[in-house]
């Protein structure tokens, strides 16, 4: 049977065509099932959990692994959410690198740019329209902006670094001035401090939950209990309150 028979062209037609088809299918499903497919939480938490388990600085005990929303640096928050419109100056976004456009906004001080970024400002949206933000993770991006725009702020540590180590004597005191109002009292339905059955299941959860739904604010418990101070600081109280009542 020679090669260049009419029935031995049809084959190798057939494959030249079906080859790359079926490689392109297989490419498709791959990529589908990686973005879309069996979207499993248990399997996304568990991942969660060995990422953090993986990025655990050595000699740094369980309770002070970072949050993991919380602990994105502010260049990340800033790929993830204000590039949108501060890589291309979108509505009037100060544009970063735009040592000019930045100039005013830097000489209002970080603090006043951290409110006006966390409450809106103007077409600024509050957080960048992305409530699940921390205040910390705010600042962070706005101080790596700012950076690169002529500023020199100071980035706030992410809390894996330790650098904000609060004095667990904090998290009672801010425990006795703010959250004592419910959990004190067990109002509203809060978990009331030192109830351990209302903690235990709760507490299960583990401690970055409680802290991430806390910082939201879940039902009749407002966004950080109406705390206003650290990140950090709002944790430690959760660390307190957690650890008297198991
Ligand atoms: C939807 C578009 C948009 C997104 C997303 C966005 N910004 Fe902005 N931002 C603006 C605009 C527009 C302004 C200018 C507002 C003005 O001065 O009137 C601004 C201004 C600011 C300022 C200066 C405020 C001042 O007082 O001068 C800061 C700081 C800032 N943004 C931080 C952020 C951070 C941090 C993020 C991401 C978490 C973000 N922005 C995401 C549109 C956006
Ligand atoms: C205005 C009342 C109120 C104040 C003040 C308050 N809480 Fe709460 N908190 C609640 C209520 C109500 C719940 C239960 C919400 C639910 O599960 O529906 C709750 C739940 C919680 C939980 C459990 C979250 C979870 O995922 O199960 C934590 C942690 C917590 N609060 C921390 C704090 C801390 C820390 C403070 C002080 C900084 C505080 N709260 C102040 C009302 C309050």
């Amino acid at each position: 049977m020679s090669s260049n028979s009419p029935k031995n062209l049809i084959g190798i037609v057939v494959a030249a065509f079906a080859v790359p088809v079926i490689s392109i299918y297989l490419l498709v499903k791959l990529v589908s099932s990686v973005s879309t497919g069996s979207p499993n939480t248990a399997d996304l938490a568990m991942s969660n959990e060995a990422v953090t388990a993986r990025i655990q600085p050595v000699g740094i005990s369980k309770a002070s692994i970072p949050v993991a929303p919380g602990a994105r640096s502010g260049e990340q928050v800033f790929t993830a959410i204000c590039t949108t419109c501060h890589a291309t100056g979108a509505a009037g976004a100060p544009k970063v690198g735009d040592n000019g456009a930045w100039a005013p906004r830097i000489t209002k001080g970080f603090q006043t740019l951290i409110e006006h970024a966390t409450k809106g400002f103007n077409a600024m949206p509050a957080r960048g329209g992305s409530p699940d933000l921390t205040d910390d993770e705010v600042a962070r991006a706005i101080a790596y902006m700012a950076n690169k725009s002529g500023g020199s702020f100071t980035e706030p540590k992410a809390a894996a670094g330790g650098a904000d180590k609060v004095d667990p004597a904090k998290g009672k005191e801010i425990y006795g001035s703010v959250c004592v109002a419910c959990h004190g009292t067990g109002a509203a339905g809060a978990p009331k401090f030192g109830d351990k059955a209302a903690w235990a299941p709760r507490i299960g959860k583990g401690l970055d939950a409680l802290v991430a739904s806390a910082t939201k604010g879940l039902n009749a418990m407002p966004p950080k209990g109406g705390y206003s101070g650290s990140d950090a600081e709002f944790r430690s109280a959760i660390e307190y309150m957690v650890n008297s009542s198991k």
